[in-house]
């Protein structure tokens, strides 16, 4: 069926055939080998049902051809990795630390050129990108949250013949679809709300120019970057609840940010639903929801941070995103965070489906002891 609202797509896309006595689910195919026909039925090669499920189902919530990876990681590196040497790219001064290492390694082995820019500043951008290759955008940014202002990024690097890449992990296509506003491939670390129960590593990219999907796909079988089947059935079956789940998490993301905004002990929050957030009006006119992630520095030292993240009860003290289950932690702990501004005492909180009292309750008291 075509033109069903994204609800319904999660629940109804990546299915079998509707035949008699058919599945409604897909199999998990445990077999790295097939019997000989007609092609080179190898899994690496051919992928399986079940991983083409989770690719059928991302690409119908997408709007393009989904090309599953061993993680997010994975998927980026599939992108990176696969420029020819002697490219140029625009990348986020302050992004995900993995992405950002992953760009640095390219200019470490004398590879690529790399134009670090505040991806939120969109002038600066386009000034960066005049004689780029590739644009890569993470949006919202992890996790400073700072929303990029897609279109004229997109148009500034068409003019001049680059490619636009959006790592949209945070956002899930329930917030926006990155192709829709003219991007060329959208990436998700599948790991974190796509899958959505922090039991996998998962990453997928999209796009609709079937060359850069047949690209896309040969980098993967030259990398060995498939993802297990255990991994797409559980993400295709986490993806099932993401439109509740998200609906959820957002509701509960907004009341936390607010009260947040009003406690004592806190000395910013980031949250792009915030009407006094700088990058609430982007939000409000690019996007379709605010998101689970909030960061809020706390007013205090590092270790007045770290003490808030060590008194949760409800909410875990761990690192990831996008789960069920709200977690926390300080993000200045990692090397390349620190290196990118990253305050000492910010906290970034996943926020997931739990009741927003007990949040709050359990939030709130970590705050108030000293
Ligand atoms: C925005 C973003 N992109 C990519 C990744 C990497 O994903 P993975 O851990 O699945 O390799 C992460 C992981 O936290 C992330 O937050």
């Amino acid at each position: 069926m075509d033109g069903l609202q994204p609800e319904s797509v999660v629940v109804a896309s990546g299915r079998p055939a509707r035949t008699a006595d058919a599945p409604l689910n897909p199999p998990i195919v445990l077999s790295a080998p097939f019997h000989h026909g007609m092609d080179n039925r190898y899994l690496r090669v051919e992928s399986s049902e079940t991983i083409r499920s989770f690719e059928a189902a991302v690409g119908a919530l997408e709007g393009g051809e989904a090309i599953a990876f061993a993680s997010g990681m994975a998927a980026a590196a599939a992108v990176v990795e696969g420029q020819p040497t002697g490219s140029v790219a625009v990348a986020p001064a302050a992004a995900y630390g993995g992405i950002s290492l992953l760009f640095a390694e390219q200019v470490r082995l004398g590879r690529m050129t790399v134009r670090e820019v505040d991806i939120t500043d969109t002038t600066a951008t386009v000034a960066a990108s005049t004689d780029a290759d590739l644009i890569w955008v993470e949006s919202p940014t992890n996790p400073l949250l700072g929303v990029a202002d897609m279109p004229p990024i997109v148009e500034a690097a068409h003019t001049v013949g680059a490619t636009v890449y959006v790592d949209s992990t945070f956002n899930t296509p329930l917030v926006v679809r990155p192709l829709d506003l003219g991007a060329d491939v959208v990436m998700h670390a599948a790991t974190k709300a796509l899958a959505g129960h922090s039991d996998l590593l998962m990453g997928v990219l999209v796009t609709r120019s079937p060359e850069r999907a047949e690209a896309l796909r040969t980098r993967r079988i030259r990398t060995g970057a498939m993802p297990g089947a255990l991994e797409c059935y559980l993400a295709l079956r986490g993806l099932r609840t993401l439109a509740v789940r998200m609906e959820r998490a957002q509701a509960n993301a907004m009341r936390l940010a607010a009260k947040l905004s009003e406690h004592p002990r806190v000395s910013r929050v980031r949250y792009p639903g915030l009407p006094s957030d700088p990058f609430h009006e982007r939000a409000t006119r690019l996007h379709r929801g605010y998101g689970t992630v909030i960061s809020f520095d706390v007013d205090g030292s590092a270790e007045d941070a770290e003490a808030v993240c060590e008194r949760v009860e409800l909410i875990t003290h761990a690192t990831s995103l996008g789960g069920v289950e709200s977690l926390i932690e300080r993000r200045a702990r990692y090397e390349t965070d620190a290196a990118q501004g990253t305050p000492p005492s910010l906290l970034r909180l996943s926020v997931g489906i739990e009741h927003i009292d007990d949040l709050w309750a359990d939030l709130s008291r970590a705050l108030a002891r000293r």
